[in-house]
């Protein structure tokens, strides 16, 4: 079986296809940036969110260092911003939405981690961001301070989602002493109503 990390990639590819549109909530090192990057090719295009200048700068590294960085844009804001921030056309057509919640891995300050306040938001954004057939990942962690408040937070949201309009998995380790990660993935369903403001088609094939 493959790591929570891996298998939340492997649903976000499995989702996207060159010239689709993802984000990517929390870029924090760039690993999930990079990945989608690479799912959406060329043609498609990227929104990544962090609020740690920190954080961007080692994800812009990541992303040059792979010729990825031309179809990312980086956004120093909080996720909860990211129905403002994007443009209204991603609405109901965003293939991949990846949150990895938490603090900064590498970093000194472990404080600034992200919270229930500003995820709850965050994720219904995501949730009508979302096409049709499109998934979000949510990797959450229970070990940090507040962790295990913002895992019950994220649970709760996901299990209340409406059964005709989304389904909701669970993948965890069931055995793993210190509370390892947990993934909750969201699948908008196929059927589910439209977003109100569609215009251009990103991937015409899928849409
Ligand atoms: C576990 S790290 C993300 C790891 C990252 N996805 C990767 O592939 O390396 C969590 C990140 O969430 C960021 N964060 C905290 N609050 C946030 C918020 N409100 N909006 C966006 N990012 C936030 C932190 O700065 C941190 O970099």
């Amino acid at each position: 079986m493959e790591s929570i990390l891996d298998f939340a990639h492997r649903v976000a590819r499995r989702a996207l296809a060159p010239g689709d549109w993802a984000v990517d909530a929390t870029a924090g090192n760039g690993h999930d940036t990079c990945a989608l990057a690479d799912a959406v090719g060329a043609e498609g295009r990227v929104w990544a969110f962090d609020v740690q200048p920190q954080a961007l700068r080692s994800t812009r590294r990541r992303l040059d260092e792979r010729g990825l960085g031309e179809r990312v844009t980086l956004l120093e804001q909080g996720h909860e911003t990211m129905q403002s921030a994007l443009p209204p056309e991603v609405e109901g057509r965003a293939r991949a939405v990846m949150f990895n919640l938490g603090y900064l891995p590498g970093s000194s300050n472990k404080t600034r981690t992200t919270t229930p306040d500003t995820t709850l938001p965050a994720l219904r954004a995501a949730a009508a961001l979302l096409a049709e057939g499109g998934a979000m990942t949510v990797v959450c962690y229970r070990g940090h301070p507040g962790g295990a408040e913002e895992t019950q937070a994220v649970r709760r949201w996901a299990e209340a989602l409406p059964q005709a309009r989304f389904r909701v998995f669970e993948y965890r380790l069931l055995n793993h002493k210190n509370d390892p990660p947990r993934l909750v993935v969201v699948e908008k369903t196929a059927g589910a109503p439209k977003a109100g403001r569609l215009s251009s088609s990103p991937s015409k094939t899928r849409i």
